[in-house]
């Protein structure tokens, strides 16, 4: 039995135990072989670490698939290919990189040498990726494609403050408030920088007493920002950004109606950005994939009008997509259902198939 990291899991390992939320509810039963969706859970309730069946126990435990070597193409990975050979992406991924180099710096300096904070500047460095010709080629797309990234907080604390940004515009929120959390998504985890390295990136098991030390950076974000000279929202973005509309989150286990409104919106992009990060044996997560996942354990824990708000864009920007089935069958997404934003309806050249009507079948990937 060996504590295996969620980052490092791959399908076909089985639970060597039980798996529960931190409020004690149960994810994964022990002895399950996982898959992609059951990773993707894990993830989606914060486990940073599973107990994992040895192959040298003698167990019956699958082979994973092995790595794919770069140049390889994965399964959804001519769509994704697509996109990296766009022009847009190109530059997307550029201007990315460029400043994700200065955010680092930045954050660093506020973390630790009590720095005061340029809100304008900092916000517009997020805006400035966005603005110019996205056509055809959704901010969603960009980040997916930008997976193969490895850096735990500077790049995460990106990618959620430009999908906060881009969520801030489906809710019709005034520019002030499109500031507000897109300077919190940025800042949200600035908390992890005081959290020991050693911790952050240890490979094995976690005790219980460093998995709690993990979760204080909530608290400690908060201790970073309280005395500067920001919105006092963005500070609640950086306390509360864990805690859940059902009362399961922390640091305080709050309601919905207590929690900050902002830190809810940062909540749902902070965990769809967690949720979406490639593996090192797949290509970024078929977004229909985590809708579902949403929609099935999501409506409680967050606020019911931002998330559907949220599906219902996500799922809409693929409509038009061409996509695979589960049974091998490929078509275009066609129509939205209103009530299920991740069974839409497919056209398979003259067939249409209703995936709300259809409980066996669902997207498997985009092609
Ligand atoms: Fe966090
Ligand atoms: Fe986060």
């Amino acid at each position: 039995m060996k504590r295996v990291r969620i980052t490092e899991l791959r399908p076909g390992m089985k639970t060597a135990e039980d798996v529960f939320s931190y409020n004690n509810q149960m994810i994964v039963p022990k002895g399950s072989v996982l898959d992609d969706k059951m990773i993707t859970r894990l993830e989606f309730y914060s486990v940073l670490a599973v107990r994992i069946v040895d192959e040298e126990d003698g167990s019956e435990s699958e082979q994973a698939p092995e790595p794919l070597s770069d140049g390889e193409i994965s399964d959804n990975s001519s769509y994704s290919q697509k996109i990296k050979n766009s022009k847009q992406f190109k530059k997307f991924e550029e201007s990315f990189l460029e400043n994700t180099e200065s955010f680092k710096e930045n954050l660093k300096n506020i973390a630790e040498g009590g720095a005061e904070i340029d809100s304008r500047a900092m916000i517009d460095s997020i805006t400035s990726l966005i603005e110019g010709d996205m056509t055809g080629i959704s901010v969603f797309d960009m980040l997916h494609n930008m997976r193969q990234y490895d850096d735990f907080t500077y790049m995460h604390s990106m990618n959620v403050s430009l999908i906060c940004n881009v969520f801030g515009k489906w809710l019709g929120m005034s520019t002030a408030d499109i500031d507000i959390i897109t300077l919190g998504g940025l800042l949200h985890d600035i908390g992890k920088l005081k959290i020991p390295d050693n911790i952050i990136r240890k490979p094995d098991k976690l005790s219980p007493a460093e998995y709690n030390i993990i979760k204080t950076h909530s608290l400690q974000g908060y201790n970073i920002l309280k005395d500067k000279n920001i919105d006092d929202n963005v500070k609640q973005c950086a306390l509360m950004h864990h805690e859940r509309c059902d009362g399961s989150g922390y640091p305080l286990g709050l309601m919905g109606d207590k929690i900050n409104m902002y830190a809810k919106i940062v909540a749902i992009a902070d965990v769809y950005d967690a949720m979406t990060a490639a593996r090192i044996y797949r290509g970024p997560l078929c977004p229909f994939k985590v809708i579902s996942i949403f929609e099935s354990e999501g409506l409680q824990k967050y606020d019911g009008h931002y998330i559907l708000t949220f599906l219902e864009h996500v799922a809409t920007t693929y409509m038009n997509n061409r996509v695979r089935l589960n049974n091998g069958m490929e078509g275009d997404v066609i129509f939205m259902n209103r009530n299920q934003y991740s069974r839409p309806m497919i056209q398979c050249s003259d067939k249409f198939v209703d995936l709300s009507r259809e409980p066996d079948l669902y997207i498997e990937t985009f092609v």
